[in-house]
C-alpha cells in the first residue's frame, strides 16, 4: 500500500522539457538517429578555465561546506561582473549564489509569498515558474502576449494587471521560450509603472549574453527605487555551458539576500565547493564568438521554417530557441508513409508524432502557457540542424485538412 502524497507533490507536474528529453533520450537508446531540438543547453564546451579550476578545488582539497551564500571571492567577482556588463552596482554581501539558477529563483518565491499572493507571469513562460510559484502557495497570473506584440507586454497591460494581491511581476528578457526581448526604452517604459507600485520585480537575466542586435537592460538600472525591490537573477548555465555544474546567483537588496541566506543554509547549505571555483574561473572567459554562432544557427532556422506553408515564426531576438506557431495543422490528418491517418488535435500530439514518425524532438508550447506553438533549440550543430529541418519540411508535408 502506498500511503498518500503531500497536496504539493501531488499538484506538481514533471518538466516537460525534461520528459520529452527522456523519451528522446530512449528513443535514441534503441538506436535512432533522433535529431534533439528539444534540449536547452548550449552544446558549447564548458570553458577550460573553469573545468581546470573544478580540477584545481578537488586536488587542493577545497571540498567542504562553504558559506551559505557562497563564498566571497566568488560573490565579489560577480559583484564586478555585473557592474561591467549590466551597470549594476551590488556589495558582495548583496549576492546570493545557488546550485542553479532554478534555486535561485525557488529561494525568492519561498521568500517573499505568503499564501495566495499573486505573480504577474508574461506568456509564454519558462515552464518551471508557474510550478514554482504554485509549490510555494502562490498564485500564478498569466498576462498573454502574442506574436502581434513582439511576446512582450505593454505597460498598459501590466498597468492594468496590478491588483492590491500582486506580490511580484516576472521578466525574463531574453525569453525562453520566445527568444523575445525588451528594449532599454520598453524596460524604462515598464518601470515607470512599476514605480508606483509596491511590488517585487524578478527579472531572470539568465540568456543575458545570448542576443542578437537588440541591447540587454536590466530592469534594476531603470532607478535606485526599482532597484530596492528587485531580484536580478542570473547564472553560469547558458553563458558558460555549464548547466551541469549547477551555478545561478541572485542580486539584491541586503535584508532580502539575508532572508534567501537562511532559508538556503537549511536546504542545500550551499552551492557545491567544486563548482563554486569552476564559476569563479569561468567568468570572463565568455567567447563572443558563440553569439556569431548562434545568430548563424538562428537565420537557418528562421529561414527554414518560414519555407514551411502555414507556420509562423517571429525572429528571435535572444536565447538559443524559436517558437513557431504551428496552430494551421491542428485539425488536420497527417497520413504517415504506410498509410495510416491521424488527426492531429493538440500540439502536444503533433511533436509526439514528429518525434516518433520524423525523429526530431521539439517542446509542445504547451508546459509553456502556448499550446498553439512549438519550442525548437538551435544549440546543436549546423549539421543537425540541416537535418532537423529538412525532416521537419518532409513531415508538415504529409498533413492535409
Ligand atoms: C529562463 C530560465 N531561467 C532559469 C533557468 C535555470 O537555469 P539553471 O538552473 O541551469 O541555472 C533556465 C534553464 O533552462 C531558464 O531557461
Amino acid at each position: 500500500m502506498t500511503l498518500p502524497l503531500s497536496r504539493r507533490a501531488q499538484g506538481i507536474a514533471p518538466s516537460p522539457t525534461l520528459s520529452i528529453d527522456a523519451k528522446t533520450k530512449a528513443l535514441i537508446a534503441t538506436g535512432i538517429d533522433v535529431v534533439n531540438l528539444s534540449v536547452g543547453e548550449p552544446d558549447f564546451r564548458t570553458p577550460d578555465q573553469a573545468s581546470l579550476a573544478g580540477i584545481a578545488a578537488i586536488t587542493a582539497n577545497f571540498t567542504k561546506y562553504t558559506d551559505a551564500s557562497g563564498i566571497v571571492e566568488l560573490r565579489r567577482a560577480i559583484a564586478e561582473k555585473l557592474l561591467t556588463d549590466n551597470g549594476l552596482t551590488y556589495k558582495p554581501e548583496e549576492i546570493i549564489v545557488s546550485t542553479g539558477a532554478k534555486q535561485s529563483l525557488y529561494n525568492i518565491f519561498v521568500t517573499i509569498l505568503n499564501p495566495g499572493d499573486e505573480v504577474l507571469l508574461p506568456t509564454p513562460y519558462w515552464v518551471s515558474y508557474p510550478e514554482q510559484i504554485r509549490l510555494c502557495d502562490g498564485v500564478p497570473v498569466d498576462l498573454p502576449t502574442t506574436e502581434s506584440t513582439g511576446f512582450k507586454i505593454t505597460p498598459q497591460q501590466l498597468e492594468a494587471a496590478i491588483t492590491p494581491k500582486t506580490k511580484a511581476l516576472l521578466i525574463n528578457s531574453p525569453s525562453n521560450p520566445t527568444g523575445a526581448m525588451y528594449t532599454p526604452q520598453e524596460m524604462q517604459a515598464l518601470a515607470q509603472v512599476l514605480e508606483n507600485h509596491e511590488i517585487y520585480i524578478i527579472s531572470d537575466e539568465i540568456y543575458e549574453r545570448l542576443t542578437y542586435g537588440c541591447e540587454h537592460y536590466s530592469i534594476a538600472r531603470c532607478s535606485e527605487t526599482l532597484r530596492a525591490r528587485t531580484f536580478v537573477v542570473n547564472g553560469f548555465s547558458k553563458t558558460f555551458a555549464m548547466t551541469g555544474w549547477r551555478v545561478g546567483y541572485v542580486a539584491a537588496a541586503q535584508p532580502l539576500v539575508k532572508a534567501m541566506s537562511s532559508f538556503q543554509s537549511h536546504t542545500t547549505s550551499n552551492p557545491s565547493s567544486i563548482s563554486q571555483k569552476a564559476a569563479l574561473g569561468a567568468l570572463g572567459t565568455f567567447d563572443p564568438r558563440t553569439v556569431e554562432e548562434f545568430r548563424a544557427r538562428r537565420d537557418y532556422v528562421v529561414g527554414q521554417l518560414a519555407e514551411i506553408p502555414g507556420i509562423t515564426c517571429s525572429n528571435p531576438e535572444g536565447a538559443f530557441y524559436v517558437f513557431p506557431n504551428i496552430s494551421h495543422y491542428l485539425g488536420q490528418t497527417y497520413t504517415s508513409d504506410d498509410k495510416k491517418r491521424t488527426r492531429i488535435e493538440s500540439v502536444d500530439q503533433l511533436c509526439e508524432l514528429l518525434l516518433t514518425e520524423s525523429h526530431v524532438s521539439a517542446v509542445p508550447g504547451t508546459g509553456f502557457g502556448a499550446p498553439r506553438n512549438m519550442r525548437l533549440s538551435y544549440a546543436t550543430s549546423m549539421t543537425q540542424l540541416h537535418k532537423g529541418m529538412e525532416r521537419m519540411r518532409a513531415f508538415f508535408t504529409h498533413f492535409s485538412s
